[in-house]
């Protein structure tokens, strides 16, 4: 028998812990905010459809970025034990100069239509951060503009060739003079990718107003607030003349750009060069070997070709081949802290975030953007201390594998394949330790016979 007792009002005072209510909306709304993706949620509530699809979306079945989030998910650390990591070490030397963490905000174009304080509020986040901040060719903030909000911190310049070059060099000589200190080429662009979700939302730049659109706007006020109220949202160093982004792409960037084009800019650009873009292993040895300072394992977030290789899984036989010492940084699909560690355990020396500042500056402008690296740096250092590593230098390939979910079928496999089903290619599998099929994780994946070349 339990022994019962009058409940003791002073017991009961001590328990009772009501917390102080949150005045300030934006902080009760991102203090709610445990992951990227509750970022994600926040953004899609208030942002209007069109805006929201246009930095949400991929090229054509998004297939590319699905495939790519879904090989994050599919990786499987290994812990060590007994290795005690108290004080975790999150920065890097990178490319000539320090990164407080691992990741720095890539290039995204057309910022301000997410939320009106766009890239100032990137770049002022990754002051504070104290990592790089990228301004893209189709930037709607200047390039002096992101100068001022991250006046000592690290800035990138991406560069889009486009058919006048002069506009493009112009650009590059601008950001030099402005004391950014490293080019990003972006060569994954020679046309723009199919953003079906552009031409449904009828979403074309400057944004148009329409009955639908305008239905929309009815519980989303603060973004049309922002909009009618603030300066004209347009591209800081590019006239457009209407259609959507991939319209603007098509019209504005050169289908015919080639290495000699790396040539020139390198010729004109005084600080470090990495090429974003890459995609398989013979290019990288090729601008490796070029001299280009690092690359960018990116198939663009998913939005140039749908069904391109997933760049996560690139990364193994990349460093392979271009040696550990070789600049090589990935992105597309980054959402966890813990999908940068994997990262860097497979041989990458840095990586970028796309959607998941884009989703932080949609759901709270800068404290936003600074919600998306807390969050992220967060989940970064716990899954450092997890695994027993206090450095990025201690992560190494033993930390990761792969879970075959996806696996490539050889080819050669693929022409005998008549009578027998063709199999998973061993020689192309995704880990260091031996890949396992996600269904049946007891079944390691079958030796297929060798490549014939
Ligand atoms: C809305 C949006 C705009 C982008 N604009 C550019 C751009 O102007 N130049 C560029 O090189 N990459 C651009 N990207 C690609 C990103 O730099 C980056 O490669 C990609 O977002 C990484 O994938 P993630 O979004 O899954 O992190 C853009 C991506 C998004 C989502």
């Amino acid at each position: 028998m339990v022994e019962r007792q009058l409940p003791n009002v002073r017991e009961l005072a001590t328990l009772m812990q009501f917390k102080k209510p949150q005045l300030n909306a934006k902080k009760r709304r991102l203090d709610k905010a445990l992951t990227i993706g509750d970022l994600r949620a926040i953004a899609k509530r208030r942002t209007p459809k069109a805006a929201f699809d246009y930095t949400d979306g991929s090229a054509e079945g998004e297939i590319s970025l699905s495939r790519a989030r879904q090989a994050f998910e599919d990786v499987e650390f290994h812990p060590g034990i007994l290795k005690p990591a108290v004080d975790v070490d999150t920065s890097v030397e990178i490319l000539g100069g320090p990164s407080a963490l691992p990741f720095g905000i890539a290039p995204t174009g057309f910022t301000r239509l997410m939320q009106t304080e766009g890239e100032v509020a990137g770049a002022s986040a990754a002051a504070a951060a104290g990592i790089p901040f990228t301004l893209s060719t189709l930037g709607t903030t200047s390039i002096e503009g992101v100068k001022a909000a991250n006046p000592n911190g690290r800035n990138w310049f991406q560069l889009y060739v486009m058919r006048d070059r002069e506009i493009s060099y112009g650009l590059a000589r601008r950001a030099a003079d402005a004391g950014f200190d490293t080019l990003m080429f972006t060569v994954d662009t020679p046309i723009a990718g199919a953003r079906l979700r552009d031409k449904r939302n009828g979403f074309s730049i400057p944004p148009q107003l329409t009955l639908n659109t305008i239905i929309n706007a009815i519980p989303r006020p603060w973004w049309w607030i922002d909009f009618l109220t603030t300066p004209p949202l347009e591209f800081a160093s590019l006239s457009s003349t209407g259609g959507t982004v991939g319209d603007l792409l098509d019209a504005a960037m050169d289908p015919t750009i080639s290495y000699d084009d790396l040539a020139t800019i390198r010729s004109m650009w005084p600080g470090k060069i990495i090429i974003k873009g890459v995609q398989n292993v013979e290019d990288s040895k090729r601008l490796i070997d070029l001299g280009v300072d690092g690359i960018v394992l990116s198939n663009h977030g998913g939005r140039q070709l749908d069904r391109a290789p997933v760049p996560f899984w690139l990364l193994p036989d990349v460093v392979r081949e271009v040696g550990k010492d070789a600049t090589v940084m990935v992105d597309t699909g980054i959402m966890n802290g813990a999908d940068i560690v994997a990262s860097i355990a497979l041989g990458a020396k840095f990586t970028l975030i796309g959607r998941a500042y884009l989703y932080g500056l949609m759901a709270g402008g800068r404290e936003g953007v600074d919600k998306t690296i807390e969050i992220l740096s967060t989940q970064l250092v716990r899954t450092m201390r997890l695994l027993g590593v206090s450095s990025l230098e201690e992560l190494n390939p033993s930390h990761v594998t792969q879970l075959a979910r996806l696996q490539p079928v050889h080819r050669a496999a693929t022409q005998a394949a008549d009578a027998s089903p063709a199999r998973p290619s061993a020689s192309r599998s995704r880990s260091t330790a031996s890949p396992k099929t996600a269904t049946a994780k007891v079944a390691p994946a079958k030796k297929a016979p060798a490549a014939k070349k």
